[in-house]
């Protein structure tokens, strides 16, 4: 990778402001975060200030350094580090980033990069005469099943051949570039075959694709029951022989995924699946007790499997203390799982069991029961 400097002095604004919309925004963008954390829109902000003056300069850089309470240097390293921002004035009409790596290079982004050099520049980054157009060489651009490929703005241009480039920076030079109609360049739709489908094209296949997914479907719903361990069982149900016998009857595969998910709530140890079911009600008189809120309510997020998002709907319920948790019998543990939607995952994180030990001596003790640190 190279060197990323700031532009030279004589390229550099002396000072940048959001336009009123992008303020608003970057506004509502920092508010995202939690207090404390305003930081993490570092990104979202050099990206802004950058599509707003089509690169990111040393203005910017403080801007968005003095918004969030950041040093500057620490703004300027996330600059320098992430090659999608422009450190330098780009063309005003289109910055054209040609995708080099192998399965490009493979198929024609030399060619691509020599149109670039003899229609805009020789060097990357620098722009043409009339500051409209720049260029530059980026690694792979993630649409390698088109290549060769470029990217101007936010979109990509692929299938290309030097010709069609050069119609496309032409048409941008002109200031007609929403006139250009991204993604392939030749007769495929998205990353289909060229020239139109080759597989699937009659019914008989069709008919053929879609007994198989029926098959698939049902060895799937067979493994998702299976007991543990799963892996032999499933092994053994999708041999050739039986994926044939069920191509000729797949209506008796659901009934053998039925059978096999009786056979694995009769195991000892094992849960059944648990059916959707509808949200209990608040009266229901399995709900636990709630109490009012405390001075010091514990932090319910140190048992695992309560973020804040729960923490919050526990508050809600009246919950608000380990003791409360460790105490929930077993119809009041099944009324909040149902309540979350959790499908038995407090049995399975075994909230009970951590509220107990956090109760009893709060993470130290956690760490003797689990032998590892809450959450
Ligand atoms: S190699 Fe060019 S897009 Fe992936």
């Amino acid at each position: 990778m190279s060197v990323r400097r700031l532009a030279e002095d004589q390229f550099q604004p002396a000072a940048f402001a959001f336009n009123d919309e992008n303020a608003a925004w970057a506004d509502k963008t920092i508010q995202k975060y939690p207090a404390g954390r305003q930081q993490s829109a570092v990104i979202p902000l050099l990206m802004r200030a950058q599509e707003q003056d089509g690169w990111v300069t040393r203005a910017a850089i403080e801007k968005v350094a003095n918004m969030l309470d950041m040093a500057y240097i620490r703004v300027l390293e996330v600059a320098t580090f992430y090659t999608q921002f422009q450190l330098g004035p780009v063309g005003t009409r289109a910055h054209i980033q040609v995708c080099g790596t192998t399965p490009c290079m493979l198929r024609g982004s030399e060619g691509l990069m020599s149109v670039c050099k003899s229609k805009i520049h020789h060097h990357p980054f620098e722009r043409n005469a009339e500051g409209t157009l720049s260029w530059e060489e980026v690694e792979c651009l993630g649409a390698c099943v088109n290549a060769p490929m470029v990217m101007i703005g936010k979109d990509t241009y692929e299938d290309l051949t030097p010709e069609r480039l050069a119609e496309i920076i032409d048409t941008f030079d002109a200031g007609n570039g929403a006139s250009v109609t991204p993604g392939p360049q030749i007769d495929r739709h998205f990353s289909s075959p060229e020239g139109g489908p080759t597989s699937l094209t009659d019914e008989e296949p069709k008919k053929k694709a879609s007994a198989k997914k029926v098959v698939a479907d049902a060895a799937t719903a067979t493994v998702d029951a299976a007991p543990v361990p799963p892996s032999e069982a499933a092994r053994a149900k999708s041999t050739d022989a039986e994926t044939n016998a069920a191509l000729k009857t797949p209506v008796t595969a659901p009934k053998a995924a039925a059978k096999n998910a009786k056979a694995v709530e009769e195991q000892p140890g094992v849960a059944a699946p648990v059916p959707a079911t509808a949200k209990p009600s608040l009266t229901d008189k399995n709900r636990p007790a709630g109490i009012e809120k405390p001075a010091t309510p514990d932090d319910l997020k140190l048992i695992s499997g309560v973020g804040p998002k729960i923490e919050g709907t526990l508050h809600e319920l009246g919950i608000f203390t380990f003791a409360q948790v460790a105490g929930w019998k077993k119809a009041e543990r099944e009324w909040v799982d149902g309540y979350l939607n959790f499908k038995g995952r407090i049995d399975r994180d075994d909230w009970v069991k951590q509220a107990k030990a956090l109760a009893k001596g709060g993470e130290a003790e956690y760490i003797k029961v689990f032998g590892k640190k809450p959450r």
